[in-house]
């Protein structure tokens, strides 16, 4: 009894989602580990006031490593299985929070902050590719918009942790950081210990022959444990006909990116990333308390911070109904439907900005605005939340859902990694540029970026095919079809058909072949 307990479990869709999804908490975390900190006198007496170069480098450390962790994790997740990766991906991250709040100078926690880049570049690419491989399709954009949802929670929590522990001071007040950045490895720990008792992706483990592993699999995860189960026996067929498929026709497993079809493709995935850095979320995530103060928001350095952390729990609010509904919507219409949303919000947030008082500070020499007018603050408030929620139920889930299923098993790996690494390569580059047009360009920066969604809702609408409700093995066919127009799920599955029929014949007429020279 209680071992079919802990099967149903460990067989569960949704558990299995969710508990890979573990590793988006340490994503949060980690991206919101440093900007409650870095403000505090407790940081900066410990640290020595780091400069805006050397706290610019500290930062960045932490996406640096982000890029090269996912540029490479498609090997690691095509040869060991995802499952292991991931695993091995945690250790990486507990050894790096250890660092970090062990960090004696700037030294050590950096090697910490880039540990646990290296890590969550893995697992941020890893965890949405496990997640869409063993996701039945009409629920894969929700199963994957749960690791978005982990995510937000994540970067909340470190918020509010950070926020509580701004108060210790006195002989221990490096506990003010040490606290926070040990917390990160909790989640690590818990997935650390638990992913063993997970299946393995059941098409990684078709792809490596082990096919009798893959149907148990399937049928414990998507039949009940009956391999016989209809739905099973679909699935087994359709990947069976895609890795024959692939195997005739691919000249090679990770070259096969380059060829025209699939190296377009792989252009979307990459540009969808680096469009959901360029939406300017992490404008929001990293400086809002900075805006906020600017407008004259709250009425002390507690009530600003407080409404600025708001923003977090919006985000985390504000991706529940992308989990209920995404697969309902559809990707193209909540991608356009979002980054319109986002530019009109940011488009309003900078000219509202405009409308404050611009002056030189003198202290920091620095840009200031001031906003004496509490309703233009509060109607920038507003815009901002509202940002922020148009991209948690939007381009935040979308972002991992899409690249995670669009791509033939054979290159899914390694072009997931592709796109996750664009995502993280921008995100570090607008750890540089933003503080930079923050003083060019001023409010102007929003109006840039609202730019850049508009722009986003236009290349989704000309480019990017439907793919809700498809298998993961159809979508070869789908992106075949005209992306403007709604992808026929008849013709989808009369193709596929074909297809098997086609490798059918092929068969044959290679096996005639063989007989001819024997
Ligand atoms: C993005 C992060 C962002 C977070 C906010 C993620 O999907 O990749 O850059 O900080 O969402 O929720």
């Amino acid at each position: 009894m209680a071992r079919t307990l802990t099967t149903r479990i460990t067989n569960n869709v949704y558990i299995i989602g969710a508990f890979a999804a573990i590793a988006g908490i340490m994503f949060g975390f980690d991206i919101g580990s440093n900007s409650g900190v870095i403000g505090t006198h407790q940081y900066r007496t410990y640290f020595n006031n780091p400069d805006d170069l050397l706290q610019g480098g500290i930062n960045g450390a932490l996406s640096a490593g982000c890029f090269v962790g996912a540029l490479f994790a498609g090997f690691p997740a095509d040869k060991y299985s995802r499952k292991f990766t991931l695993i091995g991906a945690s250790v990486l991250f507990v050894i790096g929070s250890v660092f970090q709040a062990a960090a004696n100078g700037v030294p050590l926690l950096c090697v910490g902050r880039v540990l646990n880049g290296l890590s969550v570049g893995v697992t941020s690419m890893v965890v949405p590719l496990y997640q869409s491989e063993i996701a039945p399709k009409e629920i894969r954009g929700r199963i994957v918009a749960v690791q978005q949802w982990s995510i937000t929670w994540g970067i909340m929590i470190s918020f509010w942790i950070q926020y509580g522990s701004q108060f210790l001071t006195g002989e221990s007040y490096t506990a003010a950081f040490r606290i926070p950045w040990a917390i990160q490895a909790v989640p690590a720990l818990v997935l650390l210990s638990g992913m063993w008792a997970f299946p393995h992706s059941p098409r990684w483990l078709a792809d490596k022959g082990r096919m009798d592993e893959a149907i148990q699999v399937l049928a414990d995860i998507h039949g009940d444990g009956d391999v016989n189960h209809e739905r099973v026996q679909l699935e087994i067929q359709e990947i069976e006909v895609v890795i024959k498929f692939d195997r005739e026709q691919a000249s090679h497993r990770y070259a096969d990116i380059l060829k025209p079809q699939y190296a377009y493709r792989a252009s979307l995935g990459v540009f969808l990333q680096i469009w959901q850095q360029l939406t300017g979320m992490n404008i929001i995530m990293f400086y809002v308390v900075l805006l906020f103060e600017q407008a004259g928001v709250g009425d002390s350095q507690e009530a600003t911070l407080v409404s600025a952390g708001v923003n977090y729990v919006v985000n985390v609010v504000m991706t529940v109904p992308a989990i209920l509904w995404v697969d309902k919507w559809g990707r193209r219409n909540t991608m356009i439907f979002g980054a319109l949303m986002m530019s009109l919000f940011l488009w309003i947030v900078g000219g509202l900005m405009s409308q404050g008082e611009w002056y030189i500070a003198e202290d920091t020499g620095k840009w200031q605005m001031r906003m004496d007018n509490h309703a233009k603050a509060n109607g920038m408030v507003a815009c901002v939340y509202l940002f922020v929620a148009s991209f948690a139920c939007t381009w935040g889930p979308l972002g991992w859902i899409y690249p995670a299923e669009i791509f033939p098993l054979r290159i899914r790996a390694i072009a997931v990694s592709l796109s996750t690494s664009a995502n993280w390569l921008f995100n570090w580059v607008l750890n540089f540029v933003v503080p930079l047009l923050m003083q060019r360009i001023r409010f102007g920066l929003y109006m840039l970026f609202a730019g850049f969604n508009f722009l986003m809702a236009v290349h989704v609408f000309l480019a990017y095919p439907e793919t809700k409700g498809f298998t993961l093995e159809e979508m070869d066919i789908v992106f075949e079809q005209n992306p403007r127009k709604k992808v026929d799920r008849a013709f989808v599955e009369a193709e596929l058909a074909r297809r098997a029929g086609y490798e059918h014949r092929h068969e044959t007429a290679s096996n005639e072949k063989t007989e001819d020279i024997v």
